[in-house]
């Protein structure tokens, strides 16, 4: 197969790919799918997920158990119907230029999957099974509890009730349920299968670069609770002077925030347990994270340097206005995709950041202290951020972020830790030093 890239540097095969969903429920599939949906879109790669439960909604909004049961021919014909119906709108996706489709449904039996590895085949497409089996009662029981608690399917219902009839309907798919299984004519299908969240996972005959990007990242996702705390380092010299880049020291305020820093973090914790503190390589990150406990372990990531703004580097925002109109101009009209005269643009960052995105998947709690850019960058991948609208968030200095992701997406905290700071945000068109945020930029 040929390959191209795709604008941003990664080797996409000249295939598309389906990733179909397989699972009993309450088995993380949507989680797993939600998942490989953010990071592609991350990574700019065309990625959708197509939920067949959205579509079977349209004609049995709120079923109960027996719906499910695989003698009622009615709920037979209308899931069946569901299904035919999200992968006719994934091939019309497909035809219009999406690289990854992912069908999340139980696609339980081998009878569904070959259905739906035809279908596919026919039109083009790769197809990477992903499975997701899990035994372990404690993690069903919390995603039933989550399911009860968002699925519409039980919106407004009594929770209990809920959860009990949803205890039915796995037990309708438990009596149908095959898992993909080599000796049982499936093993010349591509397939992940993932065994307790990636305490074991199985990989057959994975073809492409893509495919092998995607079966990387799920096999370091983890679902144990932990947070990601974010910084930017303590206020610089040249945030006092608007100047971008280089490798300033901290002001006095700056210096104060680094000695608070302990503190904020031990309030945000809440227990003792250490974190893992990951700094760039620059001055002003290293100096801020050096008063947190000696007991953390810290690391220093060349990919977490800030934003490489090349001639531009030193300069305030009125100074590249006044030397390099043109660029500062297209800056603003497309600040993600700008690339600064030997430096680098957003998109740039977002792919030296994949690694860190890698490891941070695979890792427990971890505190990252770095710059304006890359921190928007990482938070873009955790709460979704659109890319035309995350370069010009305003992350403001001297303020922690601690992010805890869930089931269904991430949450946020902030802790200001109250010392003055200059901003540094600059709104579209402006070359002001210091300006306040517009509330859009929040
Ligand atoms: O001003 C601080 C800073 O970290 C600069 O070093 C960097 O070039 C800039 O922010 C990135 O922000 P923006 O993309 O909004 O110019």
């Amino acid at each position: 197969m040929p390959s191209r890239t795709n604008g941003v540097g990664v080797q996409v095969e000249e295939t598309k790919i389906c990733v179909v969903m397989v699972g009993l429920p309450a088995r993380g599939k949507s989680f797993i799918a939600q998942k490989a949906q953010r990071y592609l879109q991350w990574l700019s790669i065309r990625a959708q997920v197509f939920n067949v439960g959205n579509y079977r909604r349209n004609d049995a909004p709120h079923p109960t158990a027996d719906f499910f049961d695989m003698n009622n021919e009615e709920g037979e014909r209308k899931r069946r119907v569901a299904a035919e119906s999200a992968i006719a709108d994934m091939l019309a996706w497909f035809r219009s230029g999406g690289v990854v489709g992912i069908l999340d449904a139980t696609n339980s039996t081998k009878e569904r999957r070959k259905w739906v590895m035809d279908t596919c085949s026919s039109n083009g497409i790769e197809v990477l099974f992903v499975e997701s089996k899990c035994d372990d009662e404690d993690l069903i029981m919390a995603n039933i509890r989550d399911v009860k608690s968002t699925s519409p399917d039980y919106r407004g219902q009594d929770p209990e009730q809920a959860a009990s009839d949803f205890r039915n309907r796995i037990k309708m798919y438990e009596k149908v349920y095959q898992t993909i299984d080599e000796g049982n004519g499936e093993d010349e299908y591509t397939y992940l299968k993932l065994m307790d969240v990636s305490k074991q996972v199985i990989i057959n005959r994975i073809q492409d670069y893509l495919q092998s990007r995607i079966v990387y990242y799920l096999m370091n996702l983890h679902i144990r609770p932990r947070s990601i705390w974010l910084s930017r380092h303590g206020e610089s010299l040249y945030n006092l002077d608007g100047r971008i880049g280089g490798d300033a020291l901290i002001s006095s305020r700056g210096e104060a925030y680094a000695r608070k820093l302990p503190e904020l973090v031990r309030q945000s914790v809440g227990d003792d347990r250490p974190l893992t503190v990951w700094t760039s390589t620059l001055k002003r990150t290293i100096a801020t994270a050096r008063f947190l406990p000696s007991h953390y372990n810290q690391l220093q990531w060349k990919a977490l340097d800030e934003l490489d703004s090349g001639v531009c580097d030193g300069l305030t925002y009125q100074e590249i206005k006044d030397r390099y109109p043109e660029d500062f101009a297209a800056r603003d009209e497309d600040k993600y995709n700008y690339r600064y005269r030997g430096g680098e643009s957003y998109r740039d960052v977002v792919i030296r950041l994949e690694p860190v995105i890698m490891e941070l998947e695979r890792s427990e709690d971890i505190l990252i202290v770095t710059h304006q850019a890359v921190l928007r960058c990482i938070y873009a991948y955790f709460m979704k951020k659109d890319q035309a609208k995350s370069p010009w968030m305003n992350v403001p200095l001297h303020t922690l972020i601690k992010l805890t992701p869930r089931a269904y997406g991430t949450e946020e905290e902030r802790y200001e830790a109250k010392i003055p700071a200059v901003s540094t945000w600059r709104g579209k068109g402006s070359t002001a030093k210091h300006e306040n945020p517009t509330p859009e930029s929040l």
